[in-house]
């Protein structure tokens, strides 16, 4: 028998309380014993819960007993998290986490830790959800070398432009439903912001490079300044809007970003809607493979927390080697030539400025912004286009420029 402890009993708890119930004999049988919830750490009274015999205000009830081997810690936040999860790692118990900030904080100090003490540092729920991306990424595409990255990693904002592009809906009713389905962080600027996906691309890079990849030295740009005629313009290109964390690696270094793309119809990303996570990624012998599924929710989470907590079980006596080292991987931003979508409300000569700029760009309007015009570019890098849109706007007075979003993998 395996005693684990679950602390927290928020969205991804008491989730994971329920799949362990609901499951108790797959679980058993995969774990070749049976799982047990001992105790459960709340800060507060769930009076008419199932849990509620298991719970314990006291976190020495769960550390200072020897028979609890693993801990899920699935309070969320970084202080108390990241106090708990050391002080456990060094009684050798094993710890499941579905916490981002922790694991791109701490992972490579607590993966260190966990190997000292011969036990676990598991975190399939940090990134993606639902979908299984670690253990696979660990166990079948770490040998080869990981060339790419590319994906949608945060559920939340996913669900809001998927609202806005399909739904019609306005942005604060779609994260409004977002909260309520529980897929949003606490905090929901983290999602709309891109840092939530910023700290998955990072778990992913330190992953695939085995050097501490630094969330904050990803350039990040959130989704908030979309607006309805981004997504008319894009559409009548023929384009969907996605926010993408992206990372391109070679040698000891990535270039890697956080930021709304127009992504082409008959992509693999264009039909990835709603709350889903989709993930592409590129390594030298296997070439292109790609993940799909649900990256926020209760179950979702849950089910990805009890994959880790049976891989807990099975090792119960042996540390299965994910490991990055504390030094730190080199990111740059971007530095390749992209296509862009540039929207821009219409100055003085704007017609004759804009097609001597970008000769033959195909340019849409939408009826209701009579006043604005959206056009595509050719591939340009960041600089050029800079000093082109500077250009346009000196050149032809009245011009502004509204907004500048790059097509993925240009
Ligand atoms: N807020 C996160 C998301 C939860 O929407 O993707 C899952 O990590």
């Amino acid at each position: 028998m395996v005693n684990i402890a679950i602390l927290g009993y928020g969205t991804v708890g008491s989730g994971v309380f329920d799949v362990l119930g609901q499951n108790s004999e797959t679980v058993e049988r995969q774990a070749g014993q049976p799982v047990k919830v001992k105790r459960v750490f709340v800060r507060r009274d769930y009076p008419s819960s199932e849990a509620d015999p298991y719970m314990t205000r006291d976190i020495d009830d769960i550390m200072n007993d020897g028979d609890i081997r693993v801990i899920v810690e699935a309070m969320g936040g970084l202080e108390s998290a990241y106090a708990y999860a050391k002080r456990g790692l060094s009684l050798r118990k094993h710890i499941v986490t579905s916490n981002k900030e922790l694991v791109a904080d701490y992972g490579a100090e607590l993966l260190a830790l966990a190997r000292d003490n011969g036990v676990n540092f598991l975190f399939e729920a940090s990134v993606g959800g639902g979908v299984p991306l670690i253990a696979p990424i660990v166990r079948n595409l770490l040998f080869d070398k990981i060339l790419y990255i590319e994906g949608i990693l945060n559920g939340t904002s996913n669900y809001i432009l998927t609202e806005m592009s399909v739904g019609g809906k306005g942005f604060a009713e779609a994260l409004r439903e977002a909260q309520t389905s529980g897929y949003a962080e606490s905090d929901p600027a983290a999602d709309v912001e891109g840092l939530d996906a910023c700290r998955k691309l990072s778990i992913l890079l330190s992953l695939a490079s085995g050097c501490r990849a630094v969330w904050t030295d990803i350039e990040t740009q959130g989704i908030a300044r979309l607006t309805e005629a981004d997504f008319l313009c894009a559409k009548s290109l023929g384009y969907n809007i996605k926010l993408i964390a992206g990372a391109r690696l070679s040698g000891s270094s990535a270039e890697a970003y956080v930021a709304p793309r127009l992504v082409p119809y008959g992509h693999p990303l264009y039909s990835a809607d709603g709350v889903y996570n989709s993930v592409l990624l590129g390594a030298k012998a296997v070439g292109n493979v790609m993940f799909y599924g649900r990256g926020a929710g209760k179950y979702p989470t849950a089910s990805a927390v009890v994959s880790d907590v049976i891989e807990a079980a099975r090792k119960i006596n042996e540390n299965t080697g994910i490991y990055w080292s504390s030094e730190t991987l080199d990111i740059l931003p971007p530095t390749r030539a992209e296509r862009r979508m540039i929207r821009a409300e219409r100055g003085e000569e704007f017609e004759a400025v804009a097609a001597r700029l970008w000769p033959g760009a195909p340019r849409v309007s939408i009826k209701h912004c009579q006043r604005e015009t959206a056009w595509l570019t050719e591939a340009e890098d960041s600089s050029a286009v800079r000093e082109k849109l500077a250009a346009l706007e000196e050149t032809s007075p009245g011009t502004r420029i509204l907004s500048a979003i790059s097509i993925i993998g240009t």
